[in-house]
């Protein structure tokens, strides 16, 4: 792509992110028209709320924006991919979606789309597509043959806590598991028969490596009433939560990736810093994964585990073995609603919501330790708030690692 192009391409870009929503419907609704097997593969709510499609036509614009320097854009490169990869995008792919977003490109800027410049954009476009397509590749070749779904057994399901179980999985070919990373995700398929096509979900590995399991915990989505312009509410729970919980006991089968994401702890490095982990609600089931990884490999690291819930808190008779195990580990746990049973000091620490000022800095918080890494996974506004909290207390964003339980990035939802 030679300078002319790149100049073209970014002249035109003010005019596309004016008419970005526009042209996320009219390219994603095109595209599922003419390739309704792709229905199979995008995650439905997404694409009624508009959030995939936004966060597509975004990385795009922002790529095109700053095609001369693209470091801000690789942990979201690294993010596409592992979710890419998780869901089986094959780069046959890039074609379809190439052909119907440029469409929408010229849909929306009419005449000044002229053959010089729809030119440029199908440089830029490749240029990034095959970016990620190369990474792709990469962590496909990582995957050693399991790229697409294989399938596993439930053997067990236990429940956890209220509306949140565990899903002990087992594969069907009785083949050793690969290792992946504490923090890593799957990504599960199941048909949803109201809409006629597979939806795929991801799920947090819950459990350190096993060679013969992988572990998960799902919590319900009850979903609440919404309404629309023709009925005035009508109620809406999640699709792939309820129907695990609900359909999938032990005896049965589900479509499962290999792990992915970008989310871990990086096991191969023999840092002895401090760990932060600070979870919400289900948020807790990607910091077992880490905080079991670090009992069992490095004991004496300290781990401090800041927890927030309403009620009653996931896993919490392990998390209190844990700690007898382990002296390194320490916890604060903030709770919102209080059962007779609760005991101070014991089965919680704050009777209100997670506020990290109540902590002390040094002990709970490793605020003076200039290696700290902090982990944090829960509600999007519950997150936004912590990292927040921790940027103002000095800690470097290269040191914050969030996982969002959605799609696109918590920047996205700021902007
Ligand atoms: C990296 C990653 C890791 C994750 N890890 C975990 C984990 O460990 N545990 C866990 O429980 N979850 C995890 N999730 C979330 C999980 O993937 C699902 O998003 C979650 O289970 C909800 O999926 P669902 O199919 O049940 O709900 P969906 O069907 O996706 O619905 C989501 C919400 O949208 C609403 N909705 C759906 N359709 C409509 C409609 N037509 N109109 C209005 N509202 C609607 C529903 O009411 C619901 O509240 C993770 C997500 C990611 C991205
Ligand atoms: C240059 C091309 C592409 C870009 C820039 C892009 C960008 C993105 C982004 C930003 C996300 C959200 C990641 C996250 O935060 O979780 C995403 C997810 C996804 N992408 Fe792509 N993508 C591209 C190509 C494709 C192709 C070719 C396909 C397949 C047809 C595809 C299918 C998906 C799916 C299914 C998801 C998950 C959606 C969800 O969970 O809601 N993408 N992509």
């Amino acid at each position: 792509m030679n300078y002319q192009q790149s100049k073209l391409v970014k002249d035109t870009i003010p005019a596309l992110r004016e008419h970005g929503e526009r042209i996320t419907s009219i390219f994603y609704k095109n595209m599922l028209r003419d390739h309704p097997e792709l229905n199979n593969y995008f995650n439905s709510v997404n694409q009624k709320n508009g959030r995939q499609p936004r966060a597509l036509t975004a990385v795009i614009l922002g790529f095109a924006a700053n095609i001369n320097n693209l470091s801000e854009l690789v942990p979201k490169f690294e993010r596409m991919s592992n979710k890419h990869c998780s869901l089986g995008i094959k780069p046959e792919h890039y074609e379809i979606v190439g052909v119907y977003l440029l469409r929408a490109f010229a849909e929306v800027l009419g005449p000044a789309m002229t053959p010089t410049v729809q030119v440029a954009w199908e440089k830029a476009y490749w240029l990034l597509a095959k970016m990620l397509i190369g990474r792709e590749a990469q962590l496909y070749r990582d995957f050693q043959g399991w790229s697409s779904w294989r399938k596993f057994k439930v053997d067990r399901v236990v429940s956890e806590t209220e509306g949140i179980y565990s899903f002990y999985l087992k594969p069907q070919d009785g083949k050793k598991l690969p290792k992946f990373l504490p923090g890593q995700y799957v990504s599960l398929r199941v048909q949803v028969p109201e809409s006629g096509h597979y939806q795929a979900r991801q799920y947090s590995l819950s459990e350190a490596w096993r060679e013969d399991y992988y572990r998960i915990t799902v919590k319900r989505d009850e979903g609440a009433q919404y309404s629309n312009s023709v009925s005035t509410s009508y109620f809406h729970p999640g699709a792939v939560s309820n129907i695990l919980i609900d359909q999938m006991g032990a005896g049965e089968v589900i479509d499962v990736s290999h792990p992915a994401g970008e989310f871990f702890l990086d096991t191969n490095n023999e840092s002895t810093q401090p760990l932060v982990l600070i979870s919400a609600g289900v948020g807790v089931a990607p910091m077992i994964s880490i905080a079991n990884t670090v009992s069992e490999s490095q004991p004496g690291r300290p781990v401090s585990w800041i927890h927030g819930s309403r009620k009653s808190i996931p896993f919490e008779d392990h998390i209190a073995q844990l700690k007898r195990k382990n002296t390194g580990l320490r916890t604060k746990i903030f709770k919102t609603q209080l059962a007779r049973s609760d005991v101070a000091g014991v089965t919680y620490d704050f009777d209100f919501r997670m506020d990290l000022a109540a902590l002390n800095p040094a002990d709970d918080l490793f605020l003076r330790h200039s290696g700290t890494e902090y982990y944090i996974c829960g509600p999007e506004l519950f997150m936004l708030e912590v990292s927040a909290y921790l940027k103002s207390q000095s800690v470097p964003v290269a040191r914050i690692k969030c996982e969002l339980f959605s799609t696109g990035d918590l920047a996205l939802k700021q902007t």
